[in-house]
C-alpha cells in the first residue's frame, strides 16, 4: 500500500498545512479519494459550532472494515495484521494475517447477527487485551453496531452506568483477563453490573483465563460455541453493512469536570480518514513497519492507534496483553527485540516508571529496529524525554509528542517524525487541517506569536466528536459554549514565536493520573458514598511517576474513631467499588472543615496549593467563612 498523502519533507508539510487551511474541503476530499467507498459524497463539509453540527462527506457510503480488511486482502492478505504478545512471556504468541483477521471478524459478525444484533444497536465490550477484543470491535463495525469499549479497570458500578446511558442490550466479555500478576475476573464483574441492567439480552463470553464463571441460562453464551454454530450453519463470509458517512461508529466514555462520564460519539467516515492520515504522517509509517502502541484498547489511543489507524493503513500492529513491568521492567524492550518493532508509542508515565529501574533492564536488548518513538496522554517532562531519546532511541529516533483527546479522535498537534523538528516537552505544530487558537480568560483570541492561554480549535477536522450520546446539549455546553464558535479543549497551552504549542495541562477540574482522565467531581461523589463521609474535596498534586496524584480532603464522622488507617482503607474500597482502582486517592487527609466562601463554594485553589506543598502565598483567604480551617489543613498536610 502506498500513501500518496504522506508528507515527506518540511516544505511538503508547510504546503499541505497551507492548503488545508485555505481549501479544507479540497484538501480532505483528496485524502478521502484514496479510501474505499461504496458511494462517493455529495458534500465534503457542512458545519456550525453553534448547535454544534459537523458533517463530513455527507451522502457517502462505506464500511470502515472494508477499508481496514477487505481492501488489503489481495496484496497484503498474508501480511501480519495483529501480532499478539501474551501477558506471560512463556506462553506462545499469536499472529493474525489480514486474511485470518478478516475471516475471524466475519465469523464474529455473523455470531452477533445470529444473536439478534442489528445495525445501530449498542454493544458494550469489556475484555482484556487479547486478539478477540480487536476482533469484537471490528465485528461490530462490520454490521454497523455501535461499540462501546470499557477499560478492564472499571468497576461493576461504572459499567452499569455506561450500559444504562448507552442503553446497550449486548455485552461481549471474557471469563477473565491476565494483567501482570493479576487475574481479573471480568465475567463476574459483568454479572455484578448486570444486576442493575435487566435490559441486557445477551452476554457473549470468550475464554481466556478459565476462571470459573456463572453462565445465566437464556442470557449468557460462550464465544467459542457461538462460532461453532455459525460454522454448522455454513455462514462463512459476512458482507459489510453499508454505512452512511455520519453513522456513529462507536461511543467511548470519558471523564469531564462535572458529574458522570460522557459518551463521546465518533462517526464512520471522518474518524477513519483522520486516524489513518495522522497515523501515516505523524509516525511516518512505511509499508512493512511493525507498530507497537502500548495503550489499552479501552482508551481512545488504543482505538485509533492499535486498531483503526494502523489497520486502515495495512500496517502490522502489536497488541500486548500485559504491563511494562511484568515479569520485569525489561518487558517492553523484550517485545521490541522479539518482533523487531519499528515504532514504539507509549505514555510518559510508563517511561518515568521504567526510568526508576535504571539502565539494567535495557542491557542486552537489541533495540536497533526502532525508528520512531511516540508519547501521548500527558505532558512529557524533559527528563523523561531525554531518557527516552538517549536510552531507548539511542539518539537516532525522532520522538513525536502527540497531543489529542478522546473527543478529537485523532492526533491534532504533534511533530511529524523526522520531518518537522521536535522540541522536548512541546507537542509543536498542528497537523494539516487543524486550526488551534489560544484565548484569554475573557475569550479573546490571542494574536499569533508568543502567548499563553486556553487552547481552542476554530475549525472542524474530520474526526471531531459529533455528540455526547443521548444528550447533545451536554456536548454543546461542554465543548462549544465556553467560547463562541470554537471547540474548547479544556487544556492550557503556551505558544512560541514559531507557532509551536506546549500543552501545560487541564484548566478544568479534570485530573490526569498516569495518563488516565479522571474528574475530581467523580472521585468526590464516590468518596461521599461512604456512609461515614460528610463531605470531601479532591484535587491533583504533582506525582513523580503518575504525573498527577489524587489528593482527597475528607470530613469523616463515621466509625473507627481514631484509627485513620482503617478509615482510609474503607474509603479506598468504596472508590474502587464505585469507579475502579484507577481512581483511588493517593493521599487522604481528614479535616474538620473545608475552606468555603460565604456563598458555600469550596476554594479549591487553596486546597490545590496545600496539596502541592505550597504553604505560602495561599492568596486572599479573608473572604473565607472560617479562615481558621486553613491553618488546620496546613498543619495536617500529608
Ligand atoms: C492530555 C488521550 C500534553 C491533555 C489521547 C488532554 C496531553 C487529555 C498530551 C486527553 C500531550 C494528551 N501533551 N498533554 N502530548 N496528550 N494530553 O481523552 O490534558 O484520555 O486534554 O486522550 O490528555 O486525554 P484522553
Amino acid at each position: 500500500m502506498s500513501y500518496p498523502y504522506q508528507i515527506r519533507s518540511r516544505e511538503a508539510y508547510d504546503e499541505a498545512y497551507k492548503r488545508s487551511i485555505q481549501q479544507p474541503e479540497n484538501f480532505w476530499a483528496d485524502v478521502a479519494s484514496h479510501f474505499h467507498w461504496r458511494r462517493r459524497w455529495d458534500k465534503v463539509l457542512d458545519w456550525n459550532f453553534k448547535e454544534p453540527k459537523v458533517e463530513w462527506f455527507k451522502g457517502a457510503k462505506l464500511n470502515i472494515t472494508e477499508n481496514c480488511l477487505d481492501r488489503h486482502l489481495e496484496k497484503l492478505g498474508n501480511r501480519p495484521a495483529i501480532i499478539w504478545e501474551p501477558n506471560d512471556p512463556e506462553e506462545y504468541h499469536r499472529i493474525l494475517t489480514y486474511k485470518e483477521l478478516h475471516n475471524k471478524v466475519c465469523q464474529v459478525a455473523n455470531v452477533l447477527k445470529n444473536n439478534g444484533v442489528k445495525k445501530g444497536d449498542r454493544i458494550c465490550i469489556y475484555m482484556g487485551m487479547i486478539p478477540e477484543l480487536a476482533i469484537a470491535v471490528l465485528a461490530c463495525a462490520r454490521i454497523g453496531a455501535i461499540h462501546s469499549v470499557i477499560f478492564g479497570g472499571f468497576s461493576a458500578q461504572s459499567i452499569a452506568d455506561r450500559l444504562q446511558d448507552a442503553k446497550a442490550e449486548f455485552v461481549i466479555t471474557c471469563d477473565g483477563a491476565f494483567r501482570g500478576q493479576k487475574d481479573i475476573p471480568l465475567k463476574s464483574v459483568i454479572d455484578d453490573a448486570l444486576v442493575a441492567c435487566p435490559f441486557v439480552k445477551r452476554v457473549i463470553v470468550a475464554t481466556r483465563t478459565r476462571t470459573p464463571v456463572s453462565m445465566i441460562k437464556g442470557r449468557d453464551v460462550w464465544w467459542e460455541d457461538e462460532i461453532k454454530k455459525i460454522e454448522t450453519l455454513g455462514m462463512t463470509d459476512c458482507p459489510a453493512e453499508e454505512m452512511e458517512a455520519e453513522d456513529p461508529l462507536f461511543i467511548l466514555y470519558t471523564s469531564g469536570s462535572t458529574g458522570k462520564p460522557k459518551g463521546v460519539v465518533h462517526s464512520s467516515a471522518g474518524y477513519m480518514i483522520n486516524t489513518n492520515y495522522s497515523f501515516v504522517n505523524v509516525f511516518q509509517y512505511q509499508p512493512g513497519d511493525i507498530h507497537f502502541c502500548t495503550a489499552d484498547i479501552g482508551w481512545i489511543t488504543g482505538h485509533s492507534y492499535i486498531v483503526y489507524g494502523p489497520l486502515s493503513a495495512g500496517a502490522t500492529t502489536v497488541l500486548f496483553e500485559g504491563v511494562p513491568t511484568y515479569p520485569d521492567a525489561g518487558r517492553l524492550w523484550d517485545i521490541v527485540d522479539k518482533y523487531r518493532v519499528n515504532i514504539l508509542y507509549t505514555a510518559p508515565t510508563a517511561i518515568r516508571s521504567l526510568m526508576g529501574f535504571g539502565l539494567g533492564p535495557l542491557q542486552n536488548k537489541d533495540l536497533s529496529s526502532l525508528k520512531v518513538l511516540g508519547s501521548v496522554g500527558e505532558p512529557i517532562n524533559e527528563e523523561a524525554w531525554h531518557w527516552f531519546d538517549e536510552h531507548v532511541g539511542k539518539g537516532k529516533c525522532p520522538i513525536v509528542d502527540t497531543w489529542w483527546q478522546t473527543e478529537t479522535g485523532s492526533i491534532l498537534i504533534s511533530n511529524l517524525a523526522g520531518i518537522t523538528p521536535a522540541k522536548p516537552s512541546w507537542a509543536t505544530l498542528p497537523l494539516p487541517g487543524v486550526q488551534p487558537v489560544l484565548v484569554d480568560e475573557n475569550g479573546n483570541e490571542l494574536p499569533a506569536g508568543e502567548a499563553s492561554g486556553n487552547l481552542c480549535i476554530k475549525f472542524p477536522w474530520p474526526s471531531i466528536l459529533r455528540t455526547t450520546y443521548g444528550d447533545h446539549e451536554r456536548c454543546r455546553t461542554n465543548y462549544f459554549a465556553t467560547y463562541e464558535n470554537k471547540y474548547f479543549t479544556g487544556d492550557g497551552a503556551l505558544r512560541d514565536a514559531e507557532g509551536n504549542y506546549r500543552i501545560t495541562g487541564r484548566v478544568d477540574d479534570v485530573l490526569n493520573v498516569s495518563g488516565h482522565r479522571i474528574g475530581t467531581a467523580e472521585v468526590e461523589n464516590a468518596i461521599n458514598m461512604h456512609a461515614g463521609v460528610v463531605e470531601s474535596a479532591v484535587v491533583g498534586y504533582p506525582h513523580d511517576i503518575k504525573g498527577q496524584g489524587i489528593y482527597a480532603y475528607v470530613i469523616f464522622n463515621g466509625r473507627h474513631g481514631d484509627d485513620q488507617s482503617l478509615t482510609r482503607k474503607d474509603i479506598l474500597v468504596t472508590v474502587t467499588r464505585i469507579i475502579g482502582p484507577i481512581a483511588k486517592p493517593d493521599k487522604i487527609q481528614f479535616v474538620s472543615g473545608l475552606p468555603k466562601t460565604r456563598s458555600g463554594k469550596i476554594m479549591r485553589r487553596i486546597l490545590r496549593k496545600i496539596a502541592e506543598g505550597e504553604m505560602e502565598n495561599l492568596g486572599d483567604t479573608s473572604t473565607l467563612l472560617d479562615p481558621g480551617v486553613v491553618e488546620e489543613i496546613k498543619n495536617g498536610h500529608l
